[in-house]
């Protein structure tokens, strides 16, 4: 027993212990977790990576794609197709097998493994080791773990060659060391495992290309290749850059951040930057003190806790978060605050220093998906997940123009949160200080305060809690708007927040939904619009009417990645336990289907080897590529030899006749 299991007292731990055990021996597989060092993973661990973890209908006519001849959202990227053409591909049936390691695609396609964890970013870095003796500095020019976000950037006028931006969200502990973490006998983590954990996080940037002979490459040389890790350091832009609660011992103007954490999905600019999004990153610091902890509402309400994930704080003090009234600043009772934003990178510019973005708010960013009209309005969606968190959407005060804005146009705008109304209309409603009683006296001292504590301020303003939100899409024909709530199955554990509500309408939300949002007047910039369930996700097998769903086609549940193509088609990815019993019956392993949004046929294109989640996905401008992700495989993929350990992967999918994918 570890010390830090002996540590693990009270019931509410023991408990958790179990908990997590319990989901240790679903993600890892038994075979895995004897290899590993189940007592430290039994401890807290693994936590972070098990919170992050997931007809016959008449086609209507073409023109009903284009509703309306609206301005497109990316008028360079759209590419109109009749909607019968959407889903013109052979189905791949759910494989119910827990055995598979494999990744399935329809027949003429396919899937091959093109970049997974361990494998050369930057120029002249080592390659994977399959023991995984590769140190911290290797590692720091290696793939991350846990591929999920991900944007194909192509290079100008030359389409078949561009970069491709990954996040790695999580540490995959049991593979990323020879033989899983460890604690010393004085319960500390050694550093260099430390260093290895913090360099296995962030964001790759690599190049890739078709070659001469017409296949997709890495080009292993590149100089774009880089690593954005969880401590390369970063500005802090925006209304609560330099606030006295952005402020530590080690940065005292509050505008200097060393890294970017749990990097889970992402977005693209229409000035071709990066938004990648800090989603759990509030399990690897920890408060020890539980009447701090309480009262700080910047700590409580994100989910900052009296132990942490990695037990990083050990030896890298400004995981601890407990106020040091000894030292300028407290210590690092502020470092928390410094994450849970959008970070812009441009990946063009390997030097250039990667910006936290505050005006978009501080919680567990999901995604950003960017909307746009012709004149350069914009709106950017993203989702809070958590259960009974929130949907936002950040309105730039400037209207973009092409080849002059940058960044900068994301420090200065409105944030709003979604109300969901039982009529079906909703409301975007402002979170800005001194309106909404976002005042001093109701606790919120200025806008950097409410915007470090968006969450506190969605509470006050009434917005409505979600089952989770996950992804946003915006159809770029359209511009609605599409979001995954993923699931919710425990509503007890915060009942007064956590009750159903139209928008979020079953008690036991064990397969979720995904919901559309019309803007009024296709406006990304609008105050109030139309809101429905797009479909219900479930098995209509199951006994329980509530667990049955209303999906036309392909069987799925827990939607998490979602993402529109060219063509108007909405790409689903999905994040559930795969031995779930309620998903083991008919859905099997995890998948990534496609749906014609305005028929709402829903067929599945992919399903990932047993253990993963599929998420993040992009193509090349003709879509004759598809780059999908396929996170925390727990068998042997992308070897599938029953013998190697598996590594989080970006799988390759072509047509074995070159042609559009999907269709
Ligand atoms: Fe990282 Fe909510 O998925
Ligand atoms: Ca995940
Ligand atoms: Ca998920
Ligand atoms: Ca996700």
């Amino acid at each position: 027993m570890s010390h830090l299991e002996q540590g693990l007292g009270d019931r509410a731990e023991q408990s958790a212990r179990r908990t997590l055990q319990d989901m240790i021996h679903s993600r890892m597989g038994r075979r895995q977790m004897l290899g590993g060092s189940l007592g430290l993973a039994a401890t807290g661990l693994l936590g972070a990576s098990i919170a992050s973890c997931g007809q016959d209908t008449p086609k209507p006519a073409a023109t009903d794609m284009t509703r309306g001849k609206l301005t497109p959202n990316f008028s360079d990227t759209i590419s109109t197709l009749p909607s019968a053409a959407l889903l013109a591909f052979t189905s791949v049936p759910a494989i119910l097998d827990q055995t598979f390691d494999a990744v399935a695609v329809p027949p003429g396609y396919a899937a091959r493994p093109f970049f997974s964890w361990g494998d050369p970013v930057v120029a002249g870095a080592p390659s994977w080791q399959a023991d995984a003796s590769q140190t911290a500095d290797d590692q720091q020019l290696q793939a991350g773990q846990s591929h999920d976000g991900m944007v194909y950037f192509p290079m100008k006028d030359k389409p078949d060659r561009g970069l491709l931006a990954v996040n790695h969200e999580d540490l995959e502990p049991l593979t990323l060391h020879p033989s899983g973490p460890t604690i010393d006998s004085s319960g500390l983590r050694p550093l260099a495992e430390v260093r290895k954990e913090l360099a296995a996080l962030g964001v790759s940037i690599i190049e890739v290309r078709k070659n001469a002979a017409g296949a997709w490459e890495r080009v292993t040389d590149s100089p774009y290749g880089r690593r954005i890790t969880g401590t390369t350091p970063m500005d802090i832009t925006g209304p609560a850059a330099g606030h006295p609660s952005m402020r530590t011992l080690a940065d005292p103007e509050g505008r200097t951040v060393l890294g970017t954490l749990n990097n889970c999905a992402s977005g693209r600019t229409p000035w071709g930057t990066y938004l990648t999004c800090e989603e759990n990153f509030y399990n690897v610091f920890t408060n020890k003190d539980p009447t701090d902890l309480k009262a700080r509402r910047e700590h409580r309400r994100m989910g900052v806790k009296t132990t942490s994930s990695y037990a990083w704080e050990t030896v890298e003090e400004r995981f601890n978060v407990t106020p040091r009234l000894d030292l300028p600043e407290q210590g690092y009772v502020n470092e928390v605050n410094r994450f849970g934003w959008v970070v812009e990178i441009d990946p063009f510019d390997p030097l250039s220093v990667p910006k936290k973005r505050t005006a978009m708010g501080r919680f567990s960013h999901e995604n950003v998906a960017c909307s746009m009209t012709e004149d350069g309005r914009m709106g950017l969606y993203m989702g809070d997940d958590a259960r009974a968190e929130y949907i936002y959407k950040f309105v730039p005060r400037n209207q973009y123009q092409a080849g002059v804005t940058r960044g900068e146009l994301l420090d200065e705008g409105t944030l709003y949160v979604g109300v969901f109304n039982e009529d079906g209309s909703g409301e975007w409603v402002e979170l800005q200080h001194g309106r909404n009683g976002l005042t001093r006296v109701n606790g919120f001292k200025d806008q950097g305060d409410v915007l470090i504590n968006t969450r506190s301020a969605a509470d006050h303003v009434g917005a409505t809690p979600m089952d989770r939100p996950e992804w946003v899409a915006v159809n770029p024909f359209t511009r609605d708007v599409y979001v995954t709530l993923t699931n919710n199955s425990n509503r007890g554990l915060d009942p007064d927040r956590n009750a159903i509500n139209a928008a979020n309408p079953r008690p036991k939300n064990l397969f979720g939904h995904i919901m559309k949002i019309v803007e009024d007047a296709a406006d990304p910039t609008a105050k109030t619009f139309r809101w429905e369930i797009f479909v219900l996700a479930g098995d209509p097998s199951l006994e329980a009417s509530n667990l049955q769903g209303n999906i036309k086609g392909d069987l799925f549940g827990s939607p998490d990645g979602l993402w529109f193509d060219k063509f108007g088609r909405l790409w689903i990815q999905t994040d559930f336990d795969d031995s779930t019993p309620e998903y083991t019956k008919s859905i099997g392993l995890n998948m990534m289907l496609a749906a014609d949004p305005v028929g709402r046929e829903i067929r599945r294109f992919l399903v990932g080897p047993k253990g993963c989640e599929i998420t993040g996905v992009t193509s090349n401008p003709d879509s004759t590529v598809l780059f999908v992700n396929v996170q925390h495989p727990t068998l042997s993929y992308p070897a599938s030899d029953g013998v190697t350990r598996p590594r989080s992967t970006t799988v390759l999918i072509t047509r074995d006749d070159g042609g559009v994918i999907g269709t």
